[in-house]
């Protein structure tokens, strides 16, 4: 994949998703601004891209407001005169069950990651519109948003929204040749490390050892470079016409996930009361009801001769 020309910015990219996604954007050709609130890991990131011969700025500032924004694509034109593609990926965790999150929990995640990804791609926006070449707009999502997870309410209703404004976007900015998709990742990395059934392979990972396929297939889990392809193809041409999606990856594994959808319906004339919803729901619409969470997959215990 030749993405030569093009300019990036990808915030979080001191370290974990957000790193491999920058390196892999800046091996495939394109020159890339490396944003996190962590300039060691931002300036690390630069050097080992510099090193490897890729083109790379660092631009450490916190996501989430508009000038933030705005620093970010000013960086990308004075560094290298354009921006083509957008990945919002900076994301911070604040889990606590329901009733224990305080306001500054929920404040928090929706600042860095919906209001993150607000601001960052608004100003991108405008700038692919005025532009006029198109452009590219990578979005991370969660599983979370999908399905909800336990301890997560401000990480779930973010990352939800998020790939809501997926499929806005990607009306709004088609005339103007722009497609935006989510992608929805799932690798070993700060904010992994403490599921607890991935834990045993996270810290496999960690000694460099590999996993089992059955985790890389049924969990979808891996590192973070196998995600990074999918955001290489979504930066590149080869994906034009790719837009509105949430696409999974994570090990061996690349998915489509579905949009909500009305999936059965029922009609009465005069329309339903509340007594009339009562006797035909079970029967009717709620004859199988939706599951919701994050299935956890049966997965073997890792041995240690596994190699
Ligand atoms: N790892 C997974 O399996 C997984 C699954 C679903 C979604 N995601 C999403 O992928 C993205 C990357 O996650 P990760 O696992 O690499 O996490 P990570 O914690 O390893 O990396 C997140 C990076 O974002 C940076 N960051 C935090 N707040 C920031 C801000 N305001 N501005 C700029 N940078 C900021 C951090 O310093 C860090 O470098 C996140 O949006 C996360 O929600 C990850």
């Amino acid at each position: 994949m030749d993405i030569s020309g093009k300019v990036a910015v990808v915030t979080g990219a001191g370290q974990g998703l957000g790193l491999a996604y920058a390196k892999a954007l800046a091996r495939a050709g394109a020159a890339v601004v490396v944003n996190d609130v962590n300039d060691e890991t931002a300036g690390k990131a630069v050097a080992e891209i510099t090193a490897a011969g890729g083109r790379a700025v660092a631009e450490v500032v916190p996501v989430g407001t508009t000038s933030a924004a705005e620093q970010l694509v000013h960086r990308a034109l004075d560094s290298y005169g354009r921006l083509d593609v957008m990945v919002t990926n900076a994301g911070v965790l604040r889990d606590r069950v329901l009733w224990n999150m305080t306001d500054d929990d929920f404040d928090t995640v929706v600042q860095v990651h919906l209001r993150g990804t607000f601001t960052c791609v608004r100003e991108a926006a405008r700038h692919f519109r005025a532009q006029g070449e198109g452009g590219r707009v990578i979005l991370a999502g969660s599983p979370a948003g999908q399905r909800g997870n336990f301890g997560q309410t401000n990480y779930a209703a973010a990352k939800a929204g998020i790939v809501a404004m997926a499929r806005t976007w990607s009306m709004e900015l088609a005339k103007a040749g722009v497609t935006v998709n989510a992608v929805i990742p799932n690798a070993a990395t700060a904010m992994t490390e403490t599921i607890p059934f991935l834990a045993p392979y996270v810290e496999r990972m960690a000694q460099g050892l590999p996993v089992p396929s059955v985790v890389r297939r049924a969990a979808s889990f891996g590192t973070p470079e196998d995600v990074a392809g999918l955001v290489v193809y979504l930066a590149s041409d080869a994906s034009a016409g790719i837009t509105g999606q949430a696409i999974g990856i994570g090990g061996d594994r690349l998915s489509l996930w579905s949009h909500p959808t009305e999936i059965r319906s029922a009609f009465l004339d005069g329309g339903w009361s509340a007594d009339a919803i009562a006797e035909a729901f079970s029967s009717s619409v709620g004859e199988q009801l939706e599951t919701y969470g994050i299935p956890v997959p049966a997965l073997p215990e890792p041995q240690p001769q596994e190699a």
